[in-house]
């Protein structure tokens, strides 16, 4: 089975070829082309990404195929991401597909976001495969889930408010620091003392136990409130930048680690898997490691963490071999749950 997979859900256009099945996703090439200009606006502008998309969309196809070497026509099917995100820009990833497949004669098949990033991590670590727990961090999301195969998804926890990638993005523009931000904060923090500000760790407290609303759930409002005070209390933002940083980074990472160990521990996972672009943090990672014992943790690379086609094919090889066809009424969707999930009250096995 060999894919192509078009992914435009936010403010990356990216294609990518992937080969193989769900169990071994070989990765052929891939091409992500970030859209820089939202950096001007400090956030996406949804109307200016659609418009980027489709100027991108064939040139960043072409390269993929010509990085694989092979023409659009000996692609067995293409997937793309359909849901969720902006949806003008998902349309233009959508109809681009549909156009191609309908003129190629392949199917085209729709790929969840969010079950693109699960896959993410497979496609370099051949053992970060279900059962395991994962942590999908992005700048739309958080999610909490467990994962007994491929395709069955149990939500266990999510945050109340902000994601934790927006969490970043937020504390970063408080700091005056470059959208997106979560890279800058990890930057800046490393020169940070720990000790001169702590903050809360939201929704975590030892009383809390498995059957409690907010046991798994996270919630990131108040801690960006709390360091809102913290910058406007400091009479000198460039000396106590880094320490702000490092006191945010600290109350998120610690609570992220602590729900994500108490899942793996409740469900009897050996494995935790991290996906999405909050991901790339190194202090992130190095804490889930570090907060052992058991659980091996695995977390893709900075380019596949991040929004990009490939996750995107291996999930499609996935829902291929589950039994997807081509959907010629294929749309596209702002919000939409992961197939094949359930939530916390449900048992999947
Ligand atoms: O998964 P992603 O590329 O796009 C979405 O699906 O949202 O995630 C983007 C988010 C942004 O909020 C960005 O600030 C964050 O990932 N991010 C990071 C780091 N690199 C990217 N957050 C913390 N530390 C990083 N090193
Ligand atoms: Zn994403």
């Amino acid at each position: 089975m060999r894919l192509l997979a078009i992914e435009t859900s936010c403010d990356e256009t990216s294609a990518a070829v992937v080969s193989g099945d769900s169990r071994a996703p070989r990765l052929e090439s891939l091409v992500i082309l970030s859209q820089d200009i939202h950096a001007v606006f400090g956030g996406v502008v949804p109307e200016i990404a659609s418009r980027e998309h489709l100027t991108a969309i064939v040139p960043v196809t072409r390269q993929a195929l010509a990085e694989a070497r092979i023409a659009a026509r000996d692609v067995d099917a293409i997937a793309v991401t359909h849901a969720p995100g902006l949806v003008g820009a998902l349309l233009v990833g959508v109809s681009y597909a549909k156009a191609l497949g309908a003129a190629l004669g392949k199917p085209v098949i729709g790929v969840h976001h969010m079950e693109g990033h699960l896959f993410a991590t497979a496609l370099e670590h051949a053992d970060a495969t279900p059962p395991f727990t994962a942590l999908l961090v992005s700048g739309g999301h958080t999610l909490l889930l467990d994962v007994a195969a491929w395709g069955e998804y149990r939500l266990l926890g999510q945050t109340r408010d902000d994601a934790a990638g927006e969490a970043f993005d937020k504390v970063a523009k408080l700091l005056g620091l470059p959208y997106p931000g979560g890279k800058h904060i990890e930057r800046v923090a490393r020169d940070g003392d720990p000790t001169r500000f702590r903050f809360p760790r939201p929704m975590l407290n030892r009383g809390q136990q498995e059957g409690d609303a907010d046991y798994y759930d996270v919630s990131f409002s108040g801690l960006k409130t709390a360091v809102l005070h913290a910058v406007r209390a400091s009479d000198d933002i460039e000396r106590d930048r880094a320490h702000i940083a490092r006191g945010f980074q600290d109350a998120l990472v610690e609570t992220l680690v602590a729900k994500t160990h108490r899942a793996a521990r409740a469900h009897g996972r050996a494995k935790i898997v991290l996906g999405g672009g909050v991901a790339c943090n190194g202090a992130l990672v190095a804490a889930m490691r570090a907060a052992g014992p058991g659980g091996e943790v695995f977390a893709p690379s900075v380019r596949l963490a991040t929004d990009n086609a490939a996750m995107i094919g291996a999930a499609g090889l996935f829902r291929m071999e589950a039994g997807a066809h081509n959907d010629p009424a294929l749309n596209a969707f702002s919000g939409r749950p992961i197939p094949g999930l359930v939530d916390a009250t449900v048992s999947v096995r």
